[in-house]
């Protein structure tokens, strides 16, 4: 059985993508400091695929809390790299915070890699490096921009640490996975994502209205160059996006790279805006929600879209998630965290 460590493997795209690896035959080993997330999630993910995942209680900025743990654990080939701290805002307010979690992160994450022979890393990027690309649907050579945020930045100096550390390290491999919006929940509803106070992404602001904990969902601007005016996205099914994970590890492992490192935008290649966002959730769940338009959001930009033609091609892997069965999912979970 292939060992595989996931870090993060507690979080929302992390716990989806354990479970996926579970049931394609991967031993898996989570770290997770918990800092975003819930141990009850490691039980649920063993309700689904029958199958305890090892878990450990660390904190990857740490460098001997990984060690340790990989000391204990020793045998594993891949990595997935998702433990970080994720939101824009925040990220603004306290940016040491953001470079110390996500640039120790990382480095601890490569010198694990060289210290126990761990030879593949997947890493999590985001489109958030194209900034607001000139040409839509963006592709994987557009040109990467100057990070409108620390969040942002960080996820940009990861991609270049893990070039230079690539071009040095004969024999080791990495895939980036640039994602675009992951939203959705779990099919089996036991995992979802699990926001910590007011939500700042869209989805669960949405499900959160719907179930009555929000009285109104304010759509941050409607006076943007788009059919409607407000901001186009790519908002990419969860499970969908766990999958990207395992054929790139697949490609990895099998040596069918055509470079040590590559980059894959993972989104559906569709846009959609908010307020067709939110027709589609009040489509798909027969809720009716309450929303008003408000000013823009300070950051946001106007529309992205994905080029999917690589990761189709490459990867072998394509969005197959209608988005009104992501929107169910996404509001089946909600129900039952309000329970
Ligand atoms: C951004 C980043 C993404 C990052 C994510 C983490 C871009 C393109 N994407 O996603 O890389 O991982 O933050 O948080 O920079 N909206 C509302 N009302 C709300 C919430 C959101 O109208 O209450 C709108 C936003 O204006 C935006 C869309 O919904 O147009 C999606 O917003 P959100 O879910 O926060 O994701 P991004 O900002 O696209």
């Amino acid at each position: 059985m292939k060992k595989i460590l996931v870090t993060g493997g507690a979080g929302f795209i992390g716990s989806h993508t354990v479970v996926e690896l579970q049931q394609r035959g991967y031993e898996v080993f989570i770290v997770d400091n918990l800092s975003n997330s819930n141990p009850d999630v490691i039980d649920n993910i063993a309700k689904i695929t029958d199958i305890k995942p090892v878990f450990g209680k660390v904190d990857v900025a740490v460098k001997d809390e990984l060690f340790g743990f990989l000391k204990q654990h020793p045998g594993i080939e891949s990595v997935i790299h998702f433990a970080a701290s994720k939101a824009v805002g925040e990220s603004v307010e306290q940016p040491l915070k953001y470079y110390r979690n996500n640039i120790n992160g990382l480095i601890n994450v490569l010198e694990a890699m060289k210290e126990f022979g761990i030879k593949n890393l997947v890493f999590s990027s985001s489109c958030t490096v194209y900034g607001q690309p000139e040409k839509l649907p963006v592709t994987e050579n557009s040109p990467i921009q100057p990070a409108l945020s620390p969040y942002g930045n960080t996820k940009q100096i990861n991609e270049e640490i893990i070039h230079d550390f690539i071009a040095v390290n004969k024999g080791i491999n990495s895939i980036c996975l640039r994602y675009f919006n992951p939203i959705g929940a779990h099919p089996s509803g036991l995992i979802g994502e699990l926001p910590i106070g007011v939500p700042a992404n869209l989805i669960p602001y949405i499900t959160q209205t719907a179930a009555g904990i929000r009285e109104c969902l304010s759509v941050f601007g409607n006076d943007y160059n788009t059919p409607d005016g407000t901001p186009i996205r790519d908002y990419i099914d969860i499970v969908d996006l766990a999958n990207a994970h395992i054929a790139a590890i697949n490609r990895m492992e099998q040596g069918k790279q055509k470079s040590a490192l590559e980059f894959f935008n993972v989104g559906t290649g569709n846009g959609l805006t908010v307020l067709q966002l939110i027709s589609a959730f009040e489509k798909a769940t027969g809720v009716k929600l309450n929303y008003k338009i408000v000013g823009r959001r300070a950051g946001d930009i106007e529309k992205v879209w994905a080029n999917t033609d690589l990761a189709n091609k490459e990867l072998g892997w394509k969005a197959q998630v209608p988005i009104e069965e992501t929107l169910r999912n996404a509001w089946r979970w909600q129900q039952k965290l309000a329970k």
